[in-house]
């Protein structure tokens, strides 16, 4: 095996979201990939993404790229719903890295797990306004429908922590009973903060609806694409993950523990020019 490779095997992986939202994603991957080393960044300071224009989505896409780049990563995975629906192929374009969004993998599982070809998405409004996952299940099996909805309330509820209060179940039925009626048979929580919310998005929707957690599946599309270009870590004595945020550590370490389902350490702030 070529020394480049074997060198290149050992680098991290980096990991970008809006803010905490990407911890579920993280977690995904710790989960699958336990050798990894891996560095996280938060955009703490300008979370929403799912709220701004793609120009802004875009432009603070691209900063965190090139912070995590000038890291040395070995692949780049886009944790943010919105800045791999606006920016993923911008980002390929211009880095050298791999990069891997999340919605590809969503849009793939949830074709797979769909019988009656109906598929609902949730997310932000800039996710759902770019139709990113209408495309990407199009492109998978033009024969199913897709349904969108966005849930911009459920993004500050994750965040305040009310994950099984009534109000979170009033606001769920509220944004997702028309999905209901358009018969749908799967869901995908397009959001990095919606897998926190299954427990009330269930309660909705019933039994039978199939939720797509697309942390999940980009888990294991990472694990796919490092064993296919030999940069999958074999052996490490120390697994580290650093945490780099652009807003208070101590909030980050405080609301993403409820993410992760543990303590976080190794958190540093930092300023993206
Ligand atoms: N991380 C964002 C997403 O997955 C949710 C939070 C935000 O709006 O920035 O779309």
């Amino acid at each position: 095996m070529a020394l480049e490779m074997i060198l290149s095997r050992d680098k991290p992986i980096g990991i970008f979201d809006s803010g905490i939202g990407g911890l579920t994603v993280l977690k995904e991957i710790q989960r699958e990939l336990p050798l990894e080393d891996l560095i996280y960044l938060g955009d703490t300071a300008r979370v929403p993404y799912g709220t701004r224009s793609p120009e802004t989505v875009t432009r603070y896409s691209f900063e965190n790229t090139g912070f995590l780049v000038s890291h040395g990563i070995k692949l780049l995975v886009v944790a943010c719903n919105t800045a791999s629906s606006i920016s993923l192929e911008a980002i390929k374009a211009a880095f050298s890295v791999p990069v891997i969004g999340v919605i590809e993998p969503g849009a793939r599982a949830a074709v797979r797990a769909t019988r009656n070809k109906r598929i609902g998405v949730i997310g932000t409004e800039a996710t759902i306004k770019s139709g990113s996952y209408q495309r990407a299940i199009r492109a998978i099996n033009s024969g199913v429908r897709t349904i969108t909805t966005p849930c911009p309330l459920f993004v500050p509820l994750v965040e305040e922590g009310w994950l099984n209060e009534e109000v979170t179940y009033l606001v769920a039925k509220k944004y997702l009973s028309h999905l209901i009626e358009e018969d749908i048979d799967t869901l995908v929580l397009g959001c990095t903060h919606y897998p926190l919310l299954k427990i009330p998005i269930e309660r909705v929707m019933g039994d039978g609806m199939t939720l797509i957690d697309s942390a999940v599946e980009t888990a294991t599309v990472v694990r796919n694409v490092l064993d296919e270009k030999g940069l999958l870590r074999v052996e490490n004595k120390d697994p580290c993950t650093r945490f780099f945020v652009t807003d208070s550590p101590e909030k980050f370490a405080a609301v993403g523990e409820r993410f992760l389902g543990k303590r976080i350490d190794n958190i540093h702030k930092i300023e993206l020019a």
